[in-house]
């Protein structure tokens, strides 16, 4: 048993999700913004891996939710690179930091939770719906929505397009990792297609 896994990300016309430099760049539109507010309060958890902790410094939370209100806020986060000061562990929502199991690193305001050498995904998914969590929104870096999708543990995959070129032959994309070679990859079921203010909105079930 494991947790639905919706990934969500956004990037840009030419397949980039931040700069080359890994800094973030406003891809999505007003309406795109709104949507994944919205999303954000229908998910029991929102997942991201410590790539986006460290470049980002994203909150996590829903503006106007209250700690118990906000989904649970969950970090892949092997060698506990997360720092004490990062957003992601400020105490205003419950957050899980996912260790591997040499990691004797801990935080405040956040549970660690150590699974594995080398951390085992799929296991660390069953404990935490072992724990009630139903469904996990992931979103991102291309690291992680690589290795969710490289164990076959995704659901839905939404992505939205904005309308702009970021370049860059080492600037992040949806899906980075190590890759696939020639005929490998995923092939995906394309299920609906949304325009959102000046970009589109591309929701697909993955083929296992
Ligand atoms: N446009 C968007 O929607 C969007 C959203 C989020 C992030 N971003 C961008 O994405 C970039 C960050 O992406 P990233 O790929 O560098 O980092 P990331 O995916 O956020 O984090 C990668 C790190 O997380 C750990 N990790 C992830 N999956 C793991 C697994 N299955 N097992 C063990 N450890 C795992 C590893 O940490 P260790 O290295 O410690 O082993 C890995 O290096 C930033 O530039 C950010 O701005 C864009």
């Amino acid at each position: 048993m494991r947790p639905f896994i919706h990934v969500n990300c956004a990037m840009s016309a030419d397949g980039k999700i931040a700069g080359s430099d890994r800094r973030q760049v406003r891809i999505s539109s007003e309406e795109d913004k709104q949507r994944v507010k919205n999303l954000r309060r229908q998910y029991d958890a929102i997942l991201v891996g410590v790539g986006t902790v460290l470049a980002d410094d994203p909150h996590l939370t829903v503006k106007g939710l209250s700690y118990d209100e906000n989904p649970i806020r969950i970090v892949l986060d092997p060698h506990g690179r997360t720092p004490h000061e990062a957003l992601v562990v400020d105490g205003s929502a419950p957050t899980i930091i996912i260790t591997d199991d040499f990691c004797e690193k801990t935080w405040d305001n956040a549970t660690a939770m150590r699974c594995g050498n080398p951390l085992d995904l799929p296991k660390a998914m069953e404990v935490l719906a072992e724990n009630g969590i139903e469904n996990i929104l992931v979103e991102g870096g291309g690291e992680t929505i690589a290795s969710f999708f490289r164990n076959r543990i995704v659901d839905r995959y939404t992505v939205f397009v904005g309308s702009m070129l970021i370049g860059g032959r080492i600037s992040p994309t949806p899906v980075d990792g190590d890759g696939w070679i020639s005929e490998g990859g995923i092939r995906l079921e394309l299920k609906d297609t949304e325009v959102l203010g000046n970009g589109v909105l591309l929701t697909y079930s993955p083929i296992f």
